[in-house]
């Protein structure tokens, strides 16, 4: 696995990213860095390439990747004729964090890619290294999220590194990511709504925002959402630290006194304890390690750091783990999302 550090004067490489896009073209498995977490990269046409991404990522293959583009002129040919709320919505949040699921054309993507639904999700990510890298390639890339599956994300090259070393061609360091979560993904479910399958870095306040007529289905109000997921992702555990994790809802005051004897008793049977807290509090807790997540007043500073932190959890070796939930207002919604997902559901409401 080549890596190329794109901040380094020193560099071996005098065209790092035009070493990466002609690997991606030739069927090889890049990661590169984006606005919301790096991703895994490889040419979308092809199976071959595509299916390294699965292995690498050790990805059930039922769960489809979103496609990247670096201009809205790669559409052509991959979906079929949209409505105008998608190029609204495409015009006021592209490039960004914002994935549509839209219907593709038949044949013109690996059937990997979609996971053989009629439908792909496609986006146009924020930054300056991921858009040369692919509109250099010149093919639509494939991008799954660049850790092992399960995992959490990695918003670091070192994250990838660690997941993924030997598996895959290459990483671009492009330095730490900005928002530190996922697109967020939506489909329309007619000419005025969207549905949003995946919370992440645009908010459904964003949305009305923007278009202050849009009806929006909200992630938490799908119906029979377990069974029959939409996003087939959202069903899997993800992002996940090794230790257990509980996420704690309340008044944010009394977490600390609910968490400190259960934290007490864990210790006493020899287990390793750890706390994922916001800045007002982390002084609060007698756990082994307390991470700090920022200001409860910035959840978007919560956001970037989120999975950096569930990472050191684990490079600690802590198997018991509390987290303070937040607001679902705004990024914390998606905050949340992530949060429940690494706690394989386990949240306590403590004031009920
Ligand atoms: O921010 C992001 O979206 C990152 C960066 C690398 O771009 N990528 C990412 O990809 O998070 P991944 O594969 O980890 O998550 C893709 C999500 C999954 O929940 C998947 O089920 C959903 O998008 N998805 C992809 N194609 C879909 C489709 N055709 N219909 C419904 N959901 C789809
Ligand atoms: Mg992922």
């Amino acid at each position: 696995t080549k890596l190329w550090m794109l901040d380094d004067p020193e560099s071996a490489s005098a065209d790092p990213v035009g070493e990466a896009a002609e690997m991606l073209r030739s069927g090889g498995l890049v990661a590169f860095p984006t606005e919301t977490v790096y991703g895994l990269g490889a040419d979308a046409r092809s199976s071959e390439a595509v299916a390294g991404i699965f292995k690498a990522k050790g990805r059930p293959s039922d769960n489809p990747l979103i496609v990247h583009i670096a201009s809205v002129s790669q559409l052509d040919g991959l979906v079929l004729p949209y409505p105008k709320l998608a190029e609204e919505l495409m015009e006021r949040f592209w490039p960004g964090p914002l994935t549509l699921v839209l219907p593709v054309v038949p044949d013109a993507l690996s059937p990997l890619v979609t996971a053989g639904l009629p439908t792909v999700g496609v986006r146009m990510p924020d930054h300056q290294v991921a858009l040369e890298l692919l509109s250099r390639a010149g093919c639509p890339v494939a991008a799954p999220s660049a850790n092992k599956s399960g995992r959490p994300s990695p918003t670091l090259a070192s994250h990838v590194v660690e997941d993924l070393r030997g598996f895959i061609d290459g990483v671009l360091d492009g330095g730490a990511t900005g928002v530190g979560l996922e697109s967020t993904v939506i489909e329309l479910e007619d000419e005025h709504t969207i549905r949003i399958l995946r919370p992440g870095g645009v908010t459904e306040e964003a949305f009305r925002q923007a278009c202050p007529d849009i009806g929006v289905i909200g992630a938490g109000e799908q119906e029979d959402a377990a069974l029959q997921p939409r996003s087939p992702g959202m069903k899997y555990t993800h992002y996940a630290p090794k230790g257990e994790l509980t996420v704690v809802q309340g008044e944010p005051g009394d977490i600390p006194a609910y968490v400190n004897p259960l934290a007490e008793a864990a210790k006493l049977r020899g287990e390793l304890t750890g706390v994922l807290a916001f800045s007002e509090r982390v002084h609060a807790y007698n756990a082994d390690l307390v991470l700090d997540l920022g200001s409860e007043s910035k959840l978007d500073e919560a956001a970037r750091r989120l999975y950096a932190l569930l990472r050191r959890f684990d490079d600690a070796g802590i198997n018991r783990i509390w987290s303070e939930a937040c607001s679902d207002e705004g990024l914390g919604g998606a905050l949340m999302n992530r949060m429940q997902k690494a706690a394989g559901g386990r949240v306590i409401r403590i004031d009920k």
